[in-house]
């Protein structure tokens, strides 16, 4: 294992490790007979150690020979028993200047000290439970790798999908989102295959269900894997992204979505209106209960180039600057929060994650919704790369990547890195 103390310390699941057994019992050897020295005692039995040594009144007083009035008076009388010296200061390597000590009233460093003090102060945390799983799938029986996302694959939805879901529980990962590999030929200039009950992503959300009931599935509301131009919504003749006629087609892809038994719909369109106006067709279908996370602040980033290659679906033509939001802009973020509050969503995303931090915190501060941040395929990739190039060490980039988009402000991560993250935070090798 190579994770930070940092790290361990903030795992919900093994919730002792990292604490030596040994000190901890330590604390209270004074006041049992039982010998502990060596031994590694499990939980259940330590916790009865304890518990009966503090209800154990002076039995075990007896037992060493003198009272606690004998031991008081001894004291008092001069007579003290002995304990270790105070170790000797550690040298410091010949040749370091002698100097006098900087008169500081404030030394931010004593609550860094040790991985305990550092354990106590820790701000964030992170656990498996914030992860929210992307996962590539495709009518194959077979998963094919990703050449630009190392480790990712189109999954076939009948096997693969299922294994790594089964996997990513196993470490306390229970949620995830839906991308599908559509077949070119149902590809059409108004993506009408996106509300397909029978299409890819529903039949594969009736199949999660069936197996996973308690799997929260989110999925994605767009028409980029479904539009033979590989944009988000319908193009119309001189290029122009038409909005309310895509909404239009979003409402009956999130209805499908919704009829299959997805919890969340997660409209990533950036189409204007489109939160209340889905939000209004879910609830005229009886999909009260069924969330809407919406893609608030989504920006038009370089970053998406690998997920475009994993789904084959970049533009045919132009770029997606029409609707999606221009990095170098900040206040507008506020803009689409406010229309997508005012419209019911239930969570606001951000993405991309990590260039954006400054925006996650933005919506944090502004908003009381949940947020989520996308740690999209771009930042993913370049960590894996950098990891295979041995230019960083890929593991603790990751937690920290993550555990800094926690400390911007999302309460949720989506993340490619959910099931290698929560290993790792499980304290178990991969
Ligand atoms: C499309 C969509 C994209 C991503 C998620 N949904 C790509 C795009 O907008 O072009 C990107 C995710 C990633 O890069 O990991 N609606």
């Amino acid at each position: 294992m190579a994770t930070t103390p940092i790290f361990n310390a903030s795992c919900s699941f093994p919730s002792t490790r990292g604490i030596d057994c040994k000190s901890y019992i330590g604390l209270r050897s004074n006041v049992s007979k039982v010998s502990i020295a060596s031994t590694r005692i499990a939980t259940s039995q330590r916790r009865n150690l304890i518990i009966r040594a503090s209800e154990s009144g002076n039995g075990h007083a007896k037992k060493l020979g003198m009272s606690d009035a004998e031991c008081e008076a001894a004291v008092a009388a001069g007579n003290v028993p002995e304990a270790p010296p105070v170790p000797p200061k550690p040298a410091a390597p010949i040749g370091t200047p002698r100097i006098q000590p900087l008169n500081l009233n404030r030394r931010p460093r004593r609550n860094r000290a040790s991985p305990a003090v550092r354990a106590a102060f820790q701000e964030t945390d992170i656990s498996p439970a914030n992860f929210v799983y992307p996962l590539f799938i495709h009518e194959g029986e077979e998963d094919t790798p990703i050449g630009a996302m190392p480790g990712c694959y189109r999954l076939g939805w009948r096997h693969g999908l299922v294994q790594e879901v089964a996997k990513a529980r196993a470490v306390g990962v229970n949620s995830i989102v839906l991308f599908p590999k559509v077949p070119e030929a149902l590809k059409t200039p108004t993506g009408d295959e996106a509300y397909n009950d029978n299409g890819l992503v529903p039949r594969t959300i009736r199949l999660l269900k069936d197996k996973y009931p308690d799997l929260i599935i989110y999925t994605d509301v767009a028409l980029d894997p479904y539009s033979s131009d590989g944009h988000d919504g319908i193009v119309r003749e001189d290029g122009v992204i038409m909005n309310d006629e895509t909404v239009h087609q979003l409402c009956k892809q999130a209805v499908s979505q919704a009829r299959a038994g997805a919890d969340v719909v997660s409209p990533s369109d950036m189409m204007d209106g489109r939160v209340g106006a889905i939000r209004a067709a879910l609830d005229a279908e009886g999909f009260q209960n069924v969330s809407i996370m919406s893609y608030t602040a989504k920006y038009a980033s370089s970053f998406y180039g690998p997920f475009r290659e994993a789904l084959d679906s970049n533009p045919r033509f132009g770029d997606k600057k029409t609707y999606q939001m221009n990095p170098a802009n900040y206040r507008e973020a506020l803009i689409e929060a406010r229309e997508d509050e005012a419209e019911g969503a239930d969570i606001l995303l951000v993405k991309p994650g990590l260039p954006y931090l400054d925006i996650i915190r933005l919506l944090r501060d502004k908003s009381p919704l949940p947020i989520a941040a996308y740690q999209v395929s771009g930042e993913y990739s370049m960590i894996k790369a950098g990891g295979v190039l041995k230019m960083i060490d890929e593991e603790k980039v990751m937690m920290e990547s993550l555990m800094c988009l926690r400390r911007a402000g999302a309460d949720i991560i989506l993340t490619y890195f959910a099931l290698q993250a929560a290993t790792c935070l499980c304290g178990e090798k991969r």
